[in-house]
């Protein structure tokens, strides 16, 4: 079933990113000079935002390039998997810290701030969370010995979690997983609830995919941190994750979406940007995909509660995006060399041209 979804979905964003016409004014800044210091990360300072990337353990331990570009270009960086519960958590009396401690001395050590990605979610859960049969006051004793031990460890040091992931159906209500069969959709406020405990200044936010426009999911994701607020749980910001060929969002929906949700007070990360590009690769999709992302930085730029632009990944080297959308590739800023696309042009002539300022008084730069 899921694999006919997916071909579903790449099907109609085939069909989407080629119809798109390039605008012959559409000029992207030559590449091969641009990927040098300041990087993307000196251009956003100005302007404070945060632009980041998901970091694989592997290539953050062996590849020297890999760690050079991203401590160049980026000031702030996420776990791709280092954090996930069956990751960080494999059996019941047993947590890994190992990867992550890697990710994030490397990140201190290059003056990032950190998002931590994810405390609970309903994939890459160890077998003995999914498999185990529980009752509602077992699991939530998981669930809060998890986020108390998870959290509490990188107190001070992680600014940011994504505490909830991807909680909402794509047709309806709350998605069914492990946590919501046992706990009910209480789970999400308690797991808010036990994140704060553990680190009362980290900023949380929940996380979901398709959430970018202005579409029912989107309106019931509104609702749902609406919820939270009235009923003063620590929620503090909401992550878009904008991978685009799960369906390319109009900028204007975009940009009032991202209104509604700054009307709330909160934060706004775009928190998993990828632009997957059907296969085979030419000038023309390049560019394609570059006025992509430009839309997509200029919407974060416009909207000043838009704090952090985050890629999922940032070489075509390591990219979930291949593997799960057979036919889509390429899909980021960096070519599977290291070297600048289009995509990374367009990044930072938009950086550089904005004329937003950080917000006077800002103190703490992770926040
Ligand atoms: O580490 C094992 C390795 O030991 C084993 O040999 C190999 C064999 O398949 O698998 C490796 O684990 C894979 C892991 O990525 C690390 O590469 C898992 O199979 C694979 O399922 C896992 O995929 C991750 C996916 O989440 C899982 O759903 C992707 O890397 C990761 O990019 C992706 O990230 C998610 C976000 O967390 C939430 N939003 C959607 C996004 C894309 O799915």
């Amino acid at each position: 079933m899921e694999r006919i979804l997916i071909a579903i979905t790449v099907f109609f964003y085939t069909c989407a990113f080629d119809r798109m016409d390039v605008d012959p004014n559409f000029q992207v800044m030559a590449v091969e000079d641009q990927a040098v210091a300041p990087g993307l990360r000196g251009l956003a300072a100005r302007s404070g935002l945060l632009v980041g990337a998901a970091v694989a353990a592997e290539p953050l331990r062996g590849d020297e390039e890999y760690r050079t570009v991203l401590a160049r270009e980026y000031n702030a960086l996420v776990p791709e998997n280092a954090l996930k519960f069956g990751n960080v958590h494999p059996e019941p009396e047993r947590y890994d810290f190992n990867d992550f401690d890697e990710i994030l001395a490397f990140a201190e050590s290059n003056d990032m701030c950190v998002r931590g990605h994810t405390l609970v979610w309903h994939r890459q859960l160890p077998s003995w969370v999914e498999q185990r049969p529980s009752t509602r006051e077992e699991l939530t004793e998981v669930l809060r010995a998890h986020v108390h031990t998870v959290v509490g460890r990188y107190r001070g040091r992680v600014h940011y979690w994504d505490v909830v992931n991807e909680a909402i159906s794509d047709f309806w209500g709350f998605r069914s997983t492990v946590w919501s069969r046992a706990i009910g959709s209480e789970y999400i406020e308690m797991a808010f609830r036990f994140a704060h405990e553990a680190d009362p200044d980290a900023l949380l936010f929940y996380n979901d995919y398709g959430v970018e426009g202005l579409g029912r999911k989107s309106t019931r994701m509104y609702e749902l941190v609406s919820n939270l607020l009235e009923r003063d749980v620590p929620i503090h910001g909401v992550g878009l994750q904008v991978h685009v060929n799960q369906g390319i969002p109009r900028t204007d929906e975009l940009e009032s979406n991202l209104r509604r949700l700054e009307g709330l007070g909160l934060q706004i990360h775009l928190t998993e940007v990828d632009v997957g590009i059907p296969q085979p690769t030419t000038e023309p999709k390049l560019l394609k995909q570059a006025i992509l992302y430009q839309k997509l930085m200029d919407s974060c730029l416009a909207i000043r509660s838009c704090t952090a632009f985050v890629t999922w990944g940032f070489t075509d080297a390591h990219s979930w995006v291949p593997s799960y959308f057979p036919g889509l590739d390429a899909a980021l800023p960096f070519d599977s060399s290291l070297q600048p696309k289009p995509s990374y042009g367009v990044l930072r002539r938009s950086l550089k041209e904005s004329s937003r300022t950080a917000p006077r008084g800002l103190t703490r730069r992770c926040s």
